[in-house]
């Protein structure tokens, strides 16, 4: 095993020396035909004969207590095969949809809370079912209004310690200028498209999964952990995910519901929530209130920093949504305050949701930021210049890469942002704004095998999954690059714990910190290359199947004697991860028309720029970036989760009344890079992308609204409403 912390900056030979031009093309996703002609199988296609179908029961009210449960109407429908409910392991879903254990009591902790299962021979029929178990309940008094609930300073949740650095009250009494500023922004569903959804079998005491998930090696120690089994005695696969958006980090409830249901039943168990239930039973993202509070000098010099929330939680999770996370390295200032204070509510658990922290944090800073060129009367790309830090502000440590600055010129002159002219067009006011984006690079521990064939063909095996990102293409591009083989000749199989334990996908962290393993393991089947060659692995170039030293040129299939090579490689953070503060950076551009009559926004134009490391793929980075440029857009002026404070539901639970943004609002939407390989983040040299698109787009949308007709809009999303 080639196994390597990040102790030291490191870039390895073979890619050094590659001569591919393989990693970083915009190659095509390898996975894209399987996709497109509904061969790539998702959790819930494809059942053997004699699957089951569950469908769950959830608590009518949001605290209390289940008094009953009648079950005979479900269970007298033709086609029900059973109604389970008071099994002592099931479980409700927790902070990052981590499967919860309720069990051994009848209380309610939350609306929509799973009383029962029933389990029946078709989807329909299982759905009718549930509707008619009938919960008796006790409903208690819960509390629903996060507005009514005391603010607790003093908790210890959430990964994000408060910071104070300095006198910041001293420092903004001081300042000739300051902004003081609040902002809200409601609850967010993670809204993935594909269904959370899983098909569930038992097999000699052993569970077979296959579900709908991004970090498989986790979710095969809670499950193990909610059926009391040893984690060899289940297997996750998810070779294809739909989309998570952070509700797909854990295990939901649902998973642990249909293996209890198929042990009762005998059969394999297919489950598929609901959209609306997916409200209760997925976590989401805390609605939250900020504070922020900038001083700064006459001349635009910051000189205090103030980012201060207040998220919500139930009394289970220890999940906080992060407020400050990306505000912490973004701008100098000697005098700094970051924290997030907590409501404890009764509500389903608040989770990791599309960049949390960064997504709605950025939107309070970034348009503060805003607020205070304005008052300054200066360009806000160059307010943002003149406070951008030499090294981390709360730290002290070096940065890795960063490439901020590149980004606010490159993307201005892009745009065209020097040119661009405040108008109006009949009835549009036509705006522009701009905003950072920054998130916190993890290089995480992950694993990867790859085996050279005697054919000369490579396998690369992990267990990361690809939730619509493009891992099967960028570890099929790493591979080819480090052994000099093309795309096709590389094969990758992902999605199943059977497979040395990855990253998985979430943080942003999975492309860097698995195609890291991958460069690890191909170092090692370069090195084996080399002894036979009889040279250095240094003086060693693969390319186009062939192995070159000392003017020799060998097919790799010669040198391998009818027998494969394989190897494995394995990375984390070490010390340099420590030493350095890593993020990836980013500039948003944005031009928006606001009609001046009906107070309707459309976003006309979005750009960005951004460094995040050694792109993998010109492509599916882009991809992604867009993607989270579109959900800026979307919590920019439409997603919004309502609750009922009387009894705790959400009044808006699918995408009928929660709304993100469709095809027809989305503008042209470009995305460029600044490239710069980093070395101190992980072997292969990259940094997160994933969430990196939607920190910052949000705050350039309500920017350019403001921009347009004058209205700052504080209160996320931007309705007409609030415009006119
Ligand atoms: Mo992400 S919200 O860590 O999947």
């Amino acid at each position: 095993m080639n196994e390597m912390t990040m102790d030291r900056a490191y870039r390895p030979a073979g890619l050094a020396q590659a001569r591919q031009g393989l990693l970083g093309a915009s190659v095509p996703r390898i996975e894209g035909p399987a996709k497109v002609s509904g061969t790539a199988t998702y959790a819930y296609e494809g059942a053997e004969a004699g699957t089951a179908y569950a469908a769950i029961v959830g608590a009518p009210v949001g605290s209390g207590r289940i008094t009953g449960v009648d079950s005979a109407a479900a269970e007298a429908l033709p086609g029900v095969l059973a109604v389970i409910h008071g099994d002592s392991r099931m479980v409700t879903g927790g902070s990052n949809s981590q499967a919860q254990a309720h069990s051994g009591t009848d209380q309610i902790f939350h609306y929509g809370q799973p009383v029962a299962i029933v389990v029946a021979e078709d989807q329909t029929i299982a759905r009718d079912a549930a509707a008619l178990v009938v919960v008796h309940a006790e409903a208690g008094d819960g509390r629903f209004d996060r507005e009514a609930q005391p603010v607790q300073r003093d908790h210890d949740i959430g990964f994000l310690k408060p910071v104070d650095i300095g006198d910041l009250d001293a420092a903004l009494a001081a300042a000739p200028v300051v902004i003081d500023r609040s902002y809200t922004t409601p609850v967010h569903f993670p809204a993935a498209l594909e269904p959370h959804a899983s098909t569930v079998a038992w097999e000699n005491g052993k569970l077979l999964v296959r579900t709908s998930n991004q970090v498989i090696g986790g979710a095969r120690g809670t499950i193990a952990k909610a059926l009391g089994l040893a984690r060899e005695d289940v297997r996750v696969l998810a070779p294809y995910v739909g989309g998570g958006f952070g509700g797909k980090t854990g295990v939901g409830p649902e998973v642990i519901l249909a293996a209890i249901a198929a042990e009762t039943v005998g059969r394999p168990v297919k489950i598929a929530l609901p959209r609306a239930q997916t409200a209760y039973l997925v976590h989401h993202r805390s609605a939250t209130t900020q504070r922020v509070r900038i001083g700064a000098t006459e001349d635009g010099r910051i000189t205090a920093f103030a980012h201060e929330g207040v998220a919500s939680q139930n009394d289970d999770a220890s999940f906080l949504e992060p407020i400050p996370f990306g505000s912490l390295p973004l701008y100098a200032g000697e005098a700094r305050r970051f924290r997030t204070d907590v409501v404890r509510v009764d509500l389903p658990a608040t989770g990791a949701v599309r960049a949390p922290g960064e997504a709605i944090g950025t939107f309070a800073v970034e348009c503060a930021m805003d607020e205070l060129a304005e008052r300054l009367g200066l360009d806000p790309v160059e307010l943002r210049r003149r406070n951008e830090p030499e090294a981390d502000p709360v730290s002290g440590k070096r940065f890795s890469t960063r490439r901020m600055l590149d980004c606010y010129d490159e993307g201005a002159r892009r745009f065209g942002w020097a040119e661009r002219r405040k108008r109006r067009e009949g009835d549009w006011l036509i705006g522009h704004g701009m905003a950072a984006a920054l998130r916190g690079n993890f290089t995480v521990k992950a694993e990867a095998r790859v085996t050279l064939g005697a054919d000369g063909r490579a396998t690369v095996a992990c267990d990361m999954t690809d939730i619509g990102t493009g891992t099967y293409t960028i570890l099929a591009q790493t591979a080819g690059e480090m052994l000099g083989l093309p795309v096709p000749a590389v094969e990758v199989r992902i999605g199943d714990t059977d497979f040395p334990a990855s990253a998985g996908s979430g943080g942003s962290f999975g492309a860097g910190s698995a195609c890291s393993a991958v460069v690890l393991a191909c170092e090692d089947i370069i090195a084996a290359l080399a002894l036979r060659m009889n040279a250095s692995p240094e003086e060693l170039t693969l390319h186009d199947g062939y192995v070159v030293a000392g003017g020799r040129s060998v097919a790799l299939a010669d040198l391998l004697h009818g027998e494969p090579i394989v190897a494995t490689g394995k990375t984390g953070p070490g010390a340099e991860t420590q030493a350095t503060s890593q993020a990836s950076h980013g500039a948003h551009f944005v031009e928006v028309a606001v009609n001046a009559i009906t107070g309707e926004v459309r976003v006309r134009r979005m750009l960005g720029v951004f460094d995040v490391g050694r792109v993998l793929n010109a492509k599916t980075a882009a991809n992604q970036l867009v993607g989270g440029m579109v959900w800026g857009l979307s919590y920019a002026l439409g997603e919004e989760a309502v609750v009922d404070t009387r009894n705790g539901h959400f009044v808006n639970p699918d995408f009928g009344e929660y709304h993100v943004a469709v095809n027809a609002d989305v503008p042209q939407i470009e995305v460029h890079f600044v490239e710069e390989i980093d070395d101190s983040a992980n072997p292969v040299g990259a940094k997160g992308v994933g969430e990196l698109g939607i920190s910052g787009a949000g705050a350039a949308v309500a920017n350019a609204i403001h921009d347009a007709c004058g209205v700052r809009v504080r209160d996320f999303p931007v309705t007409l409403d609030k415009l006119l």
